[in-house]
């Protein structure tokens, strides 16, 4: 079996999504780790279009690609910043800006409007061709202002109201075991193996 190649420069993602391939029998590489620096122009509609672009650039590597386009979707702004959540604030993208903007659009919002959602859609390439895409999401409100030091994007603003904690305030073990990633990441790894009929990549 080909090596598995993450679509992705984020080295947040990455190593989030590395977690769950940590117990798979094959070899896992990032864009960063072969050197590849071209831009991928994501331009899709919808998660599903975007994940597939990227992992399709690593499928025509030689690799199995992998890759998560996600995004935050707040109810009171229809959807918004949905995939453009990176660069919601304007280019290049930047975390802070971007919270700043999202904090200035819900000033005003009642508690009970402040409904979001985070969503992940990872997507798998192979290298003749074989496309495969699992969502996962994980409900939250959006807070009135930051909470937390760790994780990065939108992160100290999503408050996951089952812990009372945000994403900011988790450790990375209790993040992945509830985030849009963990769950779609959680679908992917059933759907590789019974695809491949190999070892699950999360045991
Ligand atoms: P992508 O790299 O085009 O998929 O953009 C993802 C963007 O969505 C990131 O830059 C963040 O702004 C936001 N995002 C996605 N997942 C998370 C997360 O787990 N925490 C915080 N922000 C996230």
């Amino acid at each position: 079996m080909p090596d598995i190649l993450i679509a992705t420069h984020n080295s947040h993602k990455a190593m989030e999504l590395k977690f769950f391939l940590k117990d798979s029998n094959v070899e896992i590489k990032t864009f960063s780790d072969i050197g590849y620096n071209d831009e991928v122009v994501e331009d899709g509609k919808t998660f599903e279009e975007n994940a597939l672009i990227k992992a399709r650039v690593a499928a025509s590597l030689g690799y199995i690609g992998i890759a998560d386009d996600s995004g935050l979707c707040v109810d009171y702004l229809k959807g918004e910043p949905g995939v453009y959540s990176a660069r919601y604030a304007g280019e290049p993208c930047d975390d802070e800006k971007n919270n700043d903007k999202l904090l200035d659009l819900m000033k005003d919002v009642d508690d009970e409007k402040r409904t979001a959602k985070f969503v992940s859609v990872i997507a798998c390439v192979t290298p003749d061709g074989k496309e495969f895409c699992c969502r996962g999401e994980c409900l939250g409100v959006i807070m009135k202002s930051r909470r937390g030091n760790g994780g990065f994007g939108y992160d100290p603003l999503f408050l996951y109201r089952e812990l009372n904690k945000t994403f900011a305030e988790m450790n990375a073990e209790e993040k992945n075991s509830v985030s849009h990633r963990a769950r779609a990441m959680q679908k992917f790894a059933s759907e590789f193996s019974r695809r491949f009929n190999c070892q699950s990549p999360h045991s």
